[in-house]
This record gives structure tokens, sequence and C-alpha cells, in this order.
């Protein structure tokens, strides 16, 4: 099947930005906000993104506005009832999502694909909650999904060849590498990252290293492009707690067990950079 239209369902920072990276590659993309301003909030993000680009050169005014021409932004879930895919980028909650896939496969239409960009959940249990479990599956971005090279393609027990070979010919036209991972919780990059920046913030809450020397130590020895706790900042702070409650939920072992500090910056609402402090504090620009 011959995927045009994209539905994404959430505006946060994942959705915003697979919105942009879809809509560059072609496609007509439909948003969808809970709110008129989580909608207005991601066209005012994706304005200030396209015209950063424009300024380096790397898009010229025309192509600026027709990325942004494709993007519409909708409140009610039934609007996207004509896509070919709905790409699913919410809260990292279990029921939440099921009760979302139960809506969207009344909504959508038989042939479309209804894909999670969970990153530790189960896509089976995701599936189930449908009545085409064969064609829901994993479509894994990373943040920043603008940036970064990588989709993480899961294959839950009952998904098709055909829906893995569409998501997989999406992701490619979105100029994204594919690795095929297995449904387990956090596929593979979750599964080796969220234990390495869970150390650090037990080596932070253990007086081992300053916050500032923790994030050095990891850029200048091992050429990493940030450190760990400005890369949980990034990632925001609740959404890297529910990754590692899950893994250690999956995994059972006390090394994935969450770091308490953690803990005590989400209960104090420091979420990293989208609520504008975490490990780090960020002036809002
Ligand atoms: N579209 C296209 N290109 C864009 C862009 C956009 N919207 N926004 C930025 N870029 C380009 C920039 O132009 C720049 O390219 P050039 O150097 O050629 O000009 C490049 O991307 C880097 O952007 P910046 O200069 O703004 O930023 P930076 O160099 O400081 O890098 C960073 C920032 C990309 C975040 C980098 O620090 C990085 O890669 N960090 C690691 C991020 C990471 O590990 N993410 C994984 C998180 S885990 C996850 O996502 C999984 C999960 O399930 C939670």
């Amino acid at each position: 099947m011959e995927i045009k239209r994209v539905g994404i369902v959430g505006s946060g920072i994942m959705g915003s930005g697979v919105a942009e990276v879809a809509s560059k590659a072609g496609f007509e993309v439909t948003l969808r906000s809970r709110s008129d301003e989580g909608a207005q909030s991601m066209v005012a993000g994706l304005g200030k993104s396209l015209a950063k680009q424009v300024e380096k050169g790397k898009l010229d005014d025309a192509e600026r506005a027709a990325v942004q021409g494709r993007v519409r932004t909708v409140t009610d879930l039934g609007e996207l009832a004509d896509c070919d895919l709905v790409l699913e980028s919410i809260v990292e909650d279990l029921p939440t999502k099921k009760e979302l896939f139960g809506e969207l496969d009344r909504i959508c239409g038989d042939g479309a694909i209804l894909a999670t960009n969970t990153s530790t959940l189960s896509v089976k249990d995701i599936a189930g909650a449908t009545g085409r479990p064969e064609k829901v599956c994993g479509v894994h971005f990373f943040n920043p999904a603008t940036v970064l090279p990588l989709v993480e393609l899961v294959r839950a027990e009952k998904t098709s060849d055909d829906t893995i070979a569409a998501a997989r010919a999406f992701a490619e036209s979105c100029g994204k590498t594919v690795v095929d991972v297995r449904d387990q919780a956090g596929f593979v990059v979750n599964a080796l990252l969220f234990p390495y920046l869970n150390n650090a913030v037990k080596l932070l809450a253990g007086g081992v290293a300053s916050r500032d020397d923790i994030d050095a130590a990891m850029k200048g020895g091992c050429n990493f492009p940030m450190g760990p706790l400005e890369l949980l900042d990034l990632v925001g702070l609740d959404t890297s707690l529910a990754i590692i409650e899950a893994l250690h939920a999956e995994f059972e072992d006390p090394n994935y067990e969450p770091a308490p500090m953690l803990r005590d910056l989400v209960k104090d609402e420091k979420l990293g950079r989208k609520s504008g402090a975490g490990f780090y504090d960020y002036v809002k620009k």
C-alpha cells in the first residue's frame, strides 16, 4: 500500500518533530493536539524551526511555505479518518494508548496502518486494543526527530509483512535509517541508553562528581554530543522515568531501579527543557 496522508496524534516534542520530518518528505500531515493551545504552539514551533533552516540556507522560502502548507492541525480525532498511516506519539502509559488505539480503529479506514512511537511499551498489547493487529506496528523515532537519522521498526506478534513494508517505506522516505527490532521493552537503543542515563543520576546523587563534570566526562571521554544529564533534560525527566520504570518491570534487574533523585525531580515538576528546569535551568526563547 502507498502512504500519502499521515496522521500524528500528540503535539509534544516527538509528534511535532515527526510532523516536520514527514511534511518535508512530501506527506500530507494532519497533526492532532488535544487543545487549540497545543496545536498553536506546534505551528509556532514548526515556523521557528523552518525559519532557522532558511537562515542557514538549507531551505528556500518556497520550500518553507510548502512544508508549512502540508501540515494541518486539528483537535478532533475524527479528522484522521482519511489517513493512510496514523502515528501515535502521546504519553508513555499503556491504558491511555490502548484507549486511543481503540478509538483510531473505529475512526480510520480499514486499510490504515496504526503505528506507535512507544519506546518501551508492548506493541502487541497496544495492537490488542484494535480489531486489526496485523496493521499495527512500532515506528520509533529519536529526539530530536528532525536531526537523528534512526527509526526502530517494531514487528509485533501479528504484524503483517505488508504493514512492515509500508512502514519501512514511510520511514525511509523520511530519510531515516531503519533497524528491525523485536517487540521488547526499550528495543535496542533505550535498553542500552537508559541504564546509562539512570546511573549518571545515581553518580550525581552519590556525590561522585558534579553535574557539569559528569556531562563533561562523557562528552570528553566518549565523544558523545551531549552529557547524560543534558540528554535527560532533552528527553524529559517524566518520559525518562517512565522508560526506566518499564525497563525495570520487564527485566527485573536491580540495576534498572530508577534513581530516587530522578523521581524527586519529577515529583517537583522539574521535567527538563520542556518545563524550564531539570538538571539545568532553561530560559524560554
Ligand atoms: N531540520 C533539519 N536539520 C536541522 C533541524 C531541523 N529542524 N534542526 C537542526 N538541524 C541541523 C542543524 O542545522 C545542524 O546541522 P549543521 O551542523 O549541518 O548546521 C544539526 O542539525 C545540529 O543542530 P544544532 O546546531 O541546532 O544543535 P547541536 O549541534 O548543538 O546538536 C543535538 C544538538 C542534535 C541535540 C545533539 O546534541 C545530539 O545529537 N544529542 C544527542 C541526542 C540523543 O542522544 N538523542 C536520543 C535521545 S533518546 C530517544 O529519543 C529515545 C526515546 O524514546 C526517548
